[in-house]
Parts: C-alpha cells; sequence; structure tokens
C-alpha cells in the first residue's frame, strides 16, 4: 500500500495563502506527516482526500466516543435539523440532557453549557472566585485546560526554564498573554500532596481554586497515586478552597459517570467536553448547588449566544441517552480494547530493544519511549525519547493508523479486537522500521 497525500499537500498549500497557517487549529500544524485533510469517517475508520484509509486514534482529539458517524447520534441531530436551529429561549432537550446529568455525575447538583471545554474552564474559575472572594489558583504542571489566558500555563513548559520540580516557575504558553495571568496562578507537580499541603498553609487566604485533570491525559495518562485525588478533596473543604476536576477528556469516558465516580471523589465543580456529546461542540460546568447558585442569583455572569444549542443538544443528548442504556457492554469494550492495544504496545517495544511505557486509563491508552518504569508527574513525563516516537507516528501514518503525537491514543466503542491487532501488526512492521 502506498499512501499518496498529493492532494492534502496541494489544498494546505492553497489554505495558507487564506487560513492562518493553513489549519485551523495550532496543535495540527505538527501532525505527522504534515496536516492532511480529510472527507469521511465511518466507525473507527477515517479517510482523507487522497483516499487513503486510516484506523483513527485521534477520534477529533477527544469527542469521538461512539466512533465516526455514530448512527443514533447523527439521526437526532438530523431530525432537529428540520425543527429549529437557534431561538435564544429555552427547548426541552435541555432538560432531558440536564436530568441526565443530574443522574449520572455525581458532583451534578446544577449544570451550565457552553460549547467548548476552554470556555467551561473560566467558567468554572469564575464561579470559584465569586464564591471565595479570592483571585488566585493552584494548577499543575503539564495539565491542559484550554487555550485561554489564564490558563495556558506551564502545560508543556521546557523543564529548563521551569524552575526547580518542587516550585516550578509559571510559564506562559503563547505570546500576548497579559503578564499578570502568571502572578494569579501557583503551579505546582502534581502527585504531591504534601507540596500541595505546605502551598495551601502558606497562601489558601489568596487561593480561590484548584484545578487538576483528576487523571492527567495530557501529559503522559498519569494516574493519581493511590490516596492522591482523596488528599486534594480533603484539603480544599479544610482551606474552603474550591476543588475542580477537569473531566473533559476523562468526563463519560473512563466510566459514565467520569473520573470522579471510578475514584469516589467528587469534586465542588467539574468541567465537561469531548466525550460528553459524541462530536458535537458543547461542553458543561456542572457542581454542587451552592456554588451554581451564584449563577442563579445573578451574582455570577454566564452567557454565550451558541449556549444549548437545539442541533448541539440533540447529538449531545442522544450520545448521553446511548451510554446511559449501553453502559453495561460500552465501557467494559472500551476498557479491554484498551488493555489489548496497551499490552500489544508494550510488547513491541520490547521485542524491538526500545524501553516503552504504557499507561491511561480503559480507553485512553498513552505510549511512549522511556527507562521509567512509571511517570508520576510532568517532569518525568518530558523526560522521554519523543524524536523517536515522532519518527513511530510518521511510520504508523505510512500504514494507515492514527494516533495522536503526544503519546495519547483514544479508543471508540466502535473499535473492534480486529482494529487493534490490525493496528498492532502494522505498529510491529513501524517500530521495525524506525529502529531499522
Ligand atoms: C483537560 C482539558 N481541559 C480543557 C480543554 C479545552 O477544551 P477545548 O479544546 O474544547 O477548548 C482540553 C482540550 O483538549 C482538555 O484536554
Amino acid at each position: 500500500m502506498s499512501y499518496s497525500r498529493a492532494k492534502s499537500q496541494a489544498w494546505w498549500e492553497r489554505a495558507k495563502n487564506s487560513i492562518a497557517g493553513g489549519v485551523g487549529s495550532g496543535v495540527r500544524l505538527a501532525e505527522q506527516p504534515g496536516p492532511l485533510f480529510f472527507e469521511r469517517g465511518v466507525g473507527s475508520r477515517l479517510y482523507d482526500v487522497d483516499g487513503n484509509e486510516y484506523i483513527d486514534y485521534v477520534l477529533g482529539q477527544g469527542p469521538l466516543l461512539l466512533g465516526h458517524s455514530p448512527q443514533e447520534v447523527i439521526a437526532a441531530a438530523r431530525e432537529q435539523l428540520d425543527c429549529l436551529l437557534i431561538s435564544a429561549g429555552q427547548h426541552w432537550l435541555e432538560i432531558e440532557m440536564s436530568e441526565r446529568l443530574q443522574r449520572v455525575l455525581p458532583c451534578c447538583d446544577l449544570v451550565r453549557y457552553n460549547g467548548s471545554g476552554s470556555e467551561a474552564v473560566a467558567m468554572a474559575l469564575r464561579i470559584a472566585r465569586a464564591y471565595t472572594g479570592r483571585e488566585k489558583f493552584i494548577k499543575f504542571e503539564g495539565h491542559y485546560h484550554g487555550w485561554p489566558d489564564p490558563v495556558i500555563i506551564s502545560y508543556w513548559p521546557d523543564p529548563k526554564d521551569a524552575g526547580p520540580r518542587e516550585t516550578p516557575r509559571p510559564i506562559p504558553g503563547s505570546g500576548g498573554m497579559v503578564a499578570h495571568v502568571l502572578d494569579e496562578v501557583i503551579v505546582l507537580p502534581w502527585n504531591d500532596l504534601d507540596l500541595v499541603e505546605q502551598t495551601l498553609k502558606a497562601h489558601a487566604h489568596e487561593v480561590a481554586a484548584l484545578i487538576t485533570e483528576p487523571i492527567m491525559f495530557n501529559s503522559g495518562g498519569i494516574q493519581p497515586k493511590p490516596g492522591f485525588l482523596e488528599g486534594l478533596r480533603d484539603l480544599c473543604s479544610r482551606y474552603g478552597v474550591v476543588l475542580i476536576f477537569d473531566e473533559v477528556i476523562s468526563g463519560f469516558r473512563v466510566g459514565l459517570g467520569g473520573a470522579q465516580e471510578k475514584y469516589g471523589v467528587t469534586p465542588d465543580l467539574a468541567t465537561y467536553a469531548k466525550g460528553i456529546a459524541a462530536g458535537f461542540p458543547l461542553s458543561a460546568v456542572a457542581g454542587k448547588r451552592e456554588f451554581m447558585d451564584l449563577i442563579t442569583q445573578g451574582k455570577v455572569l454566564h452567557g454565550g449566544t451558541y449556549n444549548t444549542h437545539p442541533l448541539v443538544m440533540a447529538g449531545a443528548n442522544a450520545a448521553v441517552a446511548y451510554l446511559e442504556r449501553e453502559r453495561d457492554t460500552v465501557y467494559p469494550h472500551l476498557y479491554a480494547m484498551g488493555d489489548r492495544l496497551r499490552t500489544g504496545l508494550r510488547e513491541i517495544g520490547a521485542r524491538h530493544g526500545l524501553p516503552t511505557l504504557t499507561t491511561g486509563v480503559g480507553p485512553v491508552v498513552g505510549m511512549a519511549f522511556t527507562q521509567r518504569e512509571a511517570f508520576n508527574d510532568y517532569r518525568d513525563y518530558a523526560d522521554r525519547d519523543q524524536e523517536t516516537y515522532r519518527r513511530f507516528v510518521a511510520a504508523l501514518m505510512e500504514r494507515g493508523v492514527r494516533p495522536i503525537l503526544r503519546g495519547t491514543w483514544y479508543i471508540s466503542a466502535a473499535h473492534t479486537e480486529a482494529d487493534i491487532d490490525a493496528t498492532l501488526d502494522r505498529a510491529d512492521d513501524a517500530l521495525k522500521a524506525v529502529v531499522g
């Protein structure tokens, strides 16, 4: 099989004349073997404009938990398209969806919606600041909470610039950010409860929130150490700090109730996007009443022209309805496929003499070339052989397998055992080509 990308390349050249960088989001520029144009997706398969087929583990960067073109979801959206596009009023689907979320998300007394995870995070931080009257928040090095100023800090800093592990320096993730946002954040390494406690002892009077990915999916697929999330819960309660779980990746994916259900730790607020809507642009902040009521009381402003767009709510409601109905089959399948891929990738690395660590939870598989037996925090993850991994991803793309460059593989409910086994055969061949 030979993979020509002539049409994609020509279109990207053309796109650069009208779209900055020729892509719609920064991360797409780094794609191997370069930005591609896609035209069709079915189940686990994605097709580019040159007719190449890929077993897709990018899944739109996570939303496609039910795979490409999930029929039930699309049918619900299609039906809605014929009724009402947008009204700037209320719609029955909002109630149906929100009552579902109350049933499945432990922290959900009340909910509000936006279109992207970044907006949900902004909302959660605003509620926390209004509730506590404090301004700072704690975030962890290597965690991603979206691209706006207040949070795109110390996502993937160069460890050489980022100061000591115990007291990381906040590093802005972009040019054009106002400097004072760096004063509003305290950055800590993840999975170190003692450091969180020391920090809160000294600074709790100025800290509104602690935000964390409950599983560090954006850097290394790292699980919380036993007791870490419970410890965060205790400390936040003790110091009056609002605990926010950013479940944009873990939500609906590691279980219907997300990481909070899996680990049995309930935050004050949680943010959702991606898996909540099977490909439609929906995000949510769900939380306990005492926090969400600030919106009810008009003390916190929350807006958005496109919030609860009926088309989006139709898709999302159908997606969560499907997950609720099929939870006993979908999640065991997702976990079985995740384990199969994880084990197979680790074995392939060993077979080719490359120290390989596989990580993650359930259908989010992490893979890195590293001597380490585990990652605990961002600095561990940063110390991996990313250049060899980049070449591995490029070789996989030549063999019709599309994973995410940072080492993440998303699995959908549509991925089958045969998909995973075909992937592993191709991964074996790709790694053979890489190690020569
Ligand atoms: C954990 C987490 N939070 C927030 C976001 C931001 O979401 P969005 O890209 O929809 O703005 C992301 C995106 O990848 C994410 O992974």
